[in-house]
């Protein structure tokens, strides 16, 4: 790792003036009620209590003596109609209050509001590195975020995709290629959906942000920093994620003839595939430029895909195919 990346990740820990408000106390996080599974020890989690309101980070090692939470044996509900939680250092998302209303929700699917108490000092340095890159990028993350913390942050793609592909996805387990992952949300997503995902992007900084946000939500995937035209010989997976990528690579005719010959080295039964809109390229001078349609036959014509269908266009106009072999 370079010494200017090092320097970056150190920088981007701090962050001058107020806490963001999106993580204000009253605004509430989420959580699926499977996902808290963890309580502390009575003496710590009356000091976190007692912390509430008064500091919004916290220090020391209360959060490593965390214990599967049992709910029977809980204390009883005290101050808050919310779950409430507090944020550990890696992520973890520890309940210390509102535990009949957890137990209510016990063995539902859809997520339930929590309230989050406070957070760890080590916790709040990865805040600030989200913060600091939100800041530099219109105002938001990319990819939502389904960590009970920072799902508040504003961003630019949602569930719509998600929402589209979850009646047509094509496999209920077996091998996933997330080509460009970004953060990692489609890999969460899909592993949640049962798949064995693996995670491609050559960005070093969205692999921090993967690699931590991975440990964060306790993903299962494997991620590898690398550019994707660099995974050698065939490559076989049940399923392709080629999401908003695509594009990228017809900008440049050395990176559109390693996209050709990545296309005839995949060796998989389905792909997801979401083009640009051509308009978004035109200024570009880009080396290809292809109408969204045209581009599905490109991939059709120099893959072993032989059939597309179209599953929906997104808000930002952008349509979104399954491709089949
Ligand atoms: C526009 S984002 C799309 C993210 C995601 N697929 C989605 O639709 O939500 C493109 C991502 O691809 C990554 N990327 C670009 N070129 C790449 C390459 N050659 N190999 C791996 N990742 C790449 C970028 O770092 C970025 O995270």
């Amino acid at each position: 790792m370079s010494i200017k990346h090092l320097l970056w990740e150190k920088r981007t820990e701090f962050r001058g003036g107020e806490l963001s408000e999106y993580f204000d106390l009253g605004k509430l996080g989420s959580a699926r009620p499977e996902e808290l599974r963890f309580g502390l020890p009575e003496a710590s989690r009356a000091e976190v209590v007692s912390c509430i309101g008064e500091k919004s980070a916290l220090r020391g090692n209360w959060d490593t003596e965390t214990c599967e939470l049992d709910l029977a044996e809980s204390p009883a509900e005290q101050t808050d109609t919310h779950v409430t939680v507090a944020i550990g250092r890696e992520g973890d998302a520890i309940v210390v209050d509102g535990f009949g209303e957890l137990l209510r929700a016990r063995g539902k699917e859809e997520a339930i509001p929590v309230r989050v108490g406070l957070v760890h000092a080590q916790w709040q340095k990865f805040r600030n590195q989200i913060m600091n890159f939100v800041d530099a990028h219109k105002g938001r993350v990319y990819q939502k975020i389904h960590h009970p913390d920072l799902i508040r942050i504003p961003w630019l793609h949602g569930d719509e995709r998600l929402e589209l592909m979850k009646p047509e996805m094509p496999i209920t387990s077996g091998t996933v290629l997330d080509i460009g992952a970004n953060w990692g949300y489609w890999s969460h997503a899909l592993t949640r959906l049962g798949l064995t995902c693996t995670a491609i992007d050559y960005n070093p900084k969205n692999a921090l942000f993967v690699r931590k946000l991975r440990r964060a939500m306790s993903g299962t995937f494997e991620f590898r920093q690398m550019s994707v035209f660099d995974l050698p010989g065939v490559l076989s997976y049940d399923l392709v994620l080629g999401l908003n990528i695509f594009h990228h690579f017809l900008r440049y005719r050395d990176t559109f003839e390693l996209f050709v010959d990545l296309l005839g080295r995949l060796d998989t039964d389905h792909m997801f595939f979401e083009p640009h809109c051509p308009e978004e390229l035109a200024a570009d001078d880009a080396y290809r430029n292809m109408e969204m349609d045209e581009f599905v036959q490109f991939i059709v014509d120099n893959s072993c895909m032989t059939q597309s269908r179209l599953l929906g266009t997104v808000t930002n106009g952008r349509k979104l195919y399954l491709l089949s072999r």
